[in-house]
């Protein structure tokens, strides 16, 4: 049986990786500056994630949903410890277009209303309202087009207002740093502005932390530079390192009920040892302070590269963007020199999303081979 064939590849098999290299089947080494696509947080093999997963599926993998499962308690005190987001309540999924779809959903029936407000250049997930609230028309079927969204330039306060006091709208959803997109990130006003209209407009404001959750733009959640407290919060990437898992905060406000949501894999117990495992190690070895180091490493570093027309981003969710398409040049990085980087929509655009253990030492190493290449 063949494949579906829905990905275009680069020619290379990881077979083995260690924190942040990767390892083809004849051992040549890669250095992983895109992280499986921001997934890798606290690097390959972590031996505290190994441990605690390889002890967690040898004691018990997965039951459903219907039994007691502790470690489930202990992730939800533990995220909300470590992310300052205490209040909020936690329902566990599989995948970023899953807590984005719930997200959603949880909108629509607390405010019985079922147009989504999304942004210009967003990417949220390829599930039904999630691809809708998506902005890329190649990827919505025909089936999914009967979801309404309406999008607004990130940064458009104005066009936000006209449309909420319709009062047609449950959602506004958000990245606050736009990954896929190109790491464009709108003004603290903007991101308030946003809550005081949901507020007003009985709308809720869903901030998709998917890709920049978890600690990695420095803080836990990139939101909370601005200082908003968004009413849901979606998550999955560097929430496992790896391991399929995702998860949505859930404001108080919000009230459950039985068979609202569900899910017959979302919080089972290895999912969670693995998500328990990578908080741990966040805190342990104090990675969003590592991010902020080496971000600002990266950053004066980028001083160096005349050819640059600018770094976006923050912590280590960044994107170095010139005056020409990349897709060359990241060839010429993985082929010449074994560093994976990632693209954006922009095609002017590299994007870096290291693990959050990255050191200088790997800093330099990117440096040194763009130098030669550009
Ligand atoms: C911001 C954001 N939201 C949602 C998703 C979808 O996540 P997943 O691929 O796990 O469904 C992505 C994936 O790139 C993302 O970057």
């Amino acid at each position: 049986m063949n494949l579906f064939n829905v990905y275009p590849l680069f020619d290379i098999t990881p077979v083995t990786a260690k924190d942040v290299y990767v390892f083809d089947e004849k051992g040549t080494k890669y250095l992983d500056l895109y992280g499986g696509h921001a997934v890798i947080s606290i690097g390959h093999a972590h031996p505290e994630y190994v441990k605690a997963v390889s002890e967690q599926v040898a004691k018990i993998g997965f039951y459903s949903n219907s039994i007691q499962n502790p470690l489930q308690v202990e992730l939800a005190e533990k995220l909300g410890k470590l992310s300052n987001c205490d209040e909020y309540e936690l329902f566990l999924c599989n995948s970023g277009a899953e807590a984005n779809e719930n997200a959603l959903k949880i909108a629509s029936f607390h405010t019985h209303k079922k147009k989504v407000l999304a942004f210009k250049n967003s990417f949220h997930g390829r599930t039904s309202a999630a691809v809708v609230a998506t902005d890329n028309p190649k990827i919505i079927a025909p089936i999914n087009a009967q979801q309404e969204v309406n999008f607004v330039d990130f940064g458009d306060l104005e066009s936000v207002e006209k449309i909420l006091t319709q009062n047609k709208t449950c959602a506004v959803i958000f990245e606050t740093i736009q990954g896929v997109g190109g790491l464009d990130e709108s003004t603290t006003a903007f991101y308030q502005g946003l809550e005081k209209l949901c507020k007003a407009t009985n709308t809720l404001l869903i901030a998709d932390e998917v890709q920049s959750g978890f600690g990695r733009t420095g803080d836990f959640f990139a939101f909370q530079k601005h200082k908003i407290t968004p009413d849901v919060i979606s998550m999955a990437k560097g929430m496992g390192n790896g391991f399929p898992i995702g998860g949505i905060l859930i404001h108080p406000k919000i009230k459950a009920s039985f068979g609202l949501l569900g899910t017959t894999f979302g919080g089972n117990h290895l999912a969670c040892a693995a998500s328990l495992a990578v908080l741990k190690v966040i805190e342990n070895e104090k990675l969003m302070n590592n991010a902020k180091e080496i971000s600002n490493y990266f950053i004066k570093n980028c001083d160096s590269i005349s050819q640059l027309k600018s770094v976006k981003g923050r912590g280590l969710m960044l994107g170095l963007e010139f005056d020409f398409p990349i897709a060359e040049l990241r060839k010429k990085l993985i082929y010449n020199h074994h560093i994976f980087t990632g693209s954006a929509n922009n095609p002017n655009l590299i994007r870096i999303l290291p693990s959050l253990t990255v050191k200088k030492e790997h800093i330099d190493l990117f440096f040194d081979a763009l130098q030669q290449e550009l």
